[in-house]
């Protein structure tokens, strides 16, 4: 428990433990499900956190509201991750009423057969007076599922934003950051917004767009730092990704069986570098301890104005873990980009040609026909200080 203002406490848990989020993303720097009371003359608690956290939790509660008992839990976004201990909640606070919108009424009955007049349905714009202090609710649909709304504190011009400005990481003790914070996080929040949010650009903006008449002093998310001090940083990368918008360099990905697209692949990133060109580079099919995968490769299609994929020819057709990136990219929505294919193959190349058709179909500016080669990679063979140059 930290206490944030003198209305505001911080009740969230870190997970160490977790090794893949959503089963999916690589948490190397674990992950926090933030929650809140906001203790006033009636006590609310805003969002609740993932389950195997119960008695850390309820002691966090109880620890906030000061031994008293919960008014009201509001549930912004009903993602297990934040609403796994709604009935556990409920049990333990007989009187207590669930603030929720009209669309998150069927979730609530399906996850957790809450009946339904413990349930307060609310509507946009609409404000509950906690006493001194009251709590305006705003739809924020699809940021990240259809029922997810925001909730604003205005006498604390605070933002109870949900996943919108979370990041992958646990908090340190202070929890409210510091002029170092972004810094540290920025990497993590462009990883969670690829992951996480990444195929939902314009309802980020349209959510964005509604919040900006609000004086906002304090966002506080359901993962990653409160924010104070970086509220500028952190409203600023999340308008530029969900603009989609990316700084000139290579963002290399690849899969490889035996190891020859992958040699291309470093070979590539050698040229880069001796050229001075900002790259990134990732190994899909790798399984080493510390390597991003699909996450980071995300991450730096969000990052970077030029993907570069490596695939060897399987099955006649592309490596499976690269068209799963490559799936990954039209789920986002992902456009515009330059785009250039290489891989290896024994009999008869598939893959950069069927790599260059999605590409195309995603509106990508191929900046070269691909480079296909047969069997071993080496230098003489596969050319790629000549690709290096084409990317400049
Ligand atoms: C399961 C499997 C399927 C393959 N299918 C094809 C194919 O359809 N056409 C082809 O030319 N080579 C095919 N190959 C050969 C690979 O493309 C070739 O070994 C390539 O050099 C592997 O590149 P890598 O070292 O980057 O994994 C296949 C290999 C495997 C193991
Ligand atoms: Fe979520
Ligand atoms: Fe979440």
């Amino acid at each position: 428990m930290k206490k944030i203002s003198e209305r505001i406490f911080y009740v969230g848990v870190n997970d160490d433990d977790k090794v893949l989020f959503e089963g999916l993303w690589p948490l190397p720097a674990g992950v926090s499900y933030n929650s809140y009371v906001v203790a006033d003359e009636k006590v609310a608690l805003i969002d609740t956190v993932e389950s195997g956290f119960e008695e850390e939790f309820l002691e966090n509660v109880r620890e906030a509201a000061g031994g008293r008992a919960l008014d009201y839990l509001v549930v912004n976004h009903m993602e297990p991750d934040h609403s796994s201990l709604i009935t556990f909640i409920l049990e333990e606070y007989p009187d207590l009423k669930i603030l929720a919108n009209a669309k998150t009424l069927p979730m609530l009955k399906g996850y957790h057969d809450v009946p339904e007049e413990r349930v307060q349905i609310i509507a946009e714009g609409e404000a509950v007076s906690l006493g001194s202090c009251s709590l305006r609710f705003f739809m924020a649909p699809m940021v990240h599922w259809p029922e997810t709304m925001v909730t604003w504190l205005e006498e604390e011009n605070t933002l109870f934003a949900g996943d919108a400005f979370g990041t992958f990481g646990t908090v340190d003790e202070n929890v409210v950051d510091e002029e170092s914070t972004f810094g540290q996080y920025c990497d993590e929040m462009m990883r969670y917004y690829a992951c996480i949010v990444g195929k939902y650009g314009k309802p980020v903006q349209t959510a964005l767009q509604k919040l900006s008449g609000l004086d906002i002093k304090r966002i506080c998310s359901t993962h990653g730092p409160v924010w104070e001090t970086g509220i500028a940083d952190v409203v600023a990368l999340y308008d530029r990704m969900s603009r989609y918008e990316v700084e000139r360099g290579v963002c290399i990905v690849y899969g490889s069986m035996y190891g020859n697209t992958a040699a291309a692949a470093d070979a590539l990133a050698m040229e880069l570098e001796e050229r001075g060109i900002p790259y990134a580079i990732h190994d899909l099919a790798g399984n080493n301890s510390g390597e991003l995968g699909l996450s980071g490769a995300l991450r730096d299609v969000f990052r970077y104005d030029t993907i570069v994929v490596g695939s060897p020819t399987y099955n006649n057709g592309i490596f499976p873990p690269v068209e799963t990136f490559m799936k990954a990219l039209q789920a986002r929505l992902i456009k515009g980009r330059r785009f250039y294919a290489f891989g290896s193959y024994t009999w008869a190349g598939a893959s950069v040609r069927q790599l260059n058709e999605l590409a195309s179909s995603m509106d990508f500016r191929l900046i070269g026909d691909g480079l296909s080669f047969p069997q071993a990679y080496t230098r003489e063979k596969v050319d790629m200080a000549s690709v290096a140059d084409m990317l400049k």
